[in-house]
């Protein structure tokens, strides 16, 4: 990565207490010592943890995302949900959509339409997720789905909007296995391709089982933005070292 700012987007997914809060102390004291170089942590912790990182975050560089939103704007009978207005009002900036651990439920490219269509209307920022599953890569159909998932999933968005793009092979989530920067480099180039004729302003992220082992490999990819990083972003120590490498 070149001169660029760095995106570093911690997905907690369904982990994290009240302790958490004391942990990421030493994440912000490293941006605060390092405050020369450009690079954007968002930790993106459960709901039940969203208000206090936001809250303890927010006089630092750091910023917070939610992990998921309902599609709904209005307020409503949905129990157990919460909406972009509400993520917005806690001083939240990010949501990220389309994570496959979603879409294993049952989250389709429209309905994630409908998501970002509400979390753009509240103004957050939409991380993305896409990315393709083993089987649809064995079968050859990689770009056939990233089209899909991009064509659907970004439809009646402003062109001006800001997106963020998180390239994450469903078979590299938490597998500890990354693709070789020969395939990610092809799948990046063509994801870019497809996203740069629906929006102008994006970015775009790896995910998968980034670690500080194989950080310095990924990060020979110039058409990175920065990366989602889930399992080894709960560890202050681990997401410091990755972030440290990149600048390397
Ligand atoms: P992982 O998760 O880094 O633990 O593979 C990434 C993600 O699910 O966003």
């Amino acid at each position: 990565m070149t001169n660029k700012i760095r995106y570093f987007i911690a997905n907690w997914k369904m982990y994290g207490d009240l302790s958490s809060l004391k942990s990421i102390q030493k994440v912000i004291k490293f941006s605060r010592l390092n405050s020369t170089k450009k690079f954007r942590i968002i930790y993106c912790p459960p709901y039940t943890l969203l208000g206090d990182f936001s809250r303890v975050v927010k006089k630092t560089s750091l910023e917070t995302g939610a992990q998921n939103i309902h599609a709904n704007f209005d307020f409503g009978a949905n129990t157990g949900f919460v909406n972009s207005k509400m993520i917005k009002n806690l001083g939240v900036k990010y949501v990220i959509l389309g994570h496959s651990e979603n879409r294993a439920l049952g989250e389709d490219n429209k309905h994630i339409n409908n998501k970002i269509l509400s979390a753009i209307k509240s103004k957050l920022t939409v991380i993305l997720c896409i990315g393709e599953t083993i089987t649809q890569k064995k079968n050859k159909k990689t770009k056939t789905i990233l089209k899909k998932q991009i064509e659907v999933c970004l439809k009646g968005i402003n062109k001006k909007k800001r997106v963020i793009i998180a390239y994450e092979p469903v078979w590299s989530i938490g597998t500890g296995i990354i693709p070789t920067n020969i395939e990610l480099k092809k799948n990046l180039q063509f994801i870019k391709s497809i996203v740069s004729k629906k929006i102008k302003n994006y970015k775009i992220l790896y995910g998968g089982s980034v670690n500080p082992n194989n950080i310095k490999k990924l990060n020979e990819i110039d058409l990175l933005d920065g990366f989602l990083i889930g399992g080894a972003s709960q560890s202050s120590k681990k997401l410091i070292d990755i972030i440290t490498k990149t600048f390397k």
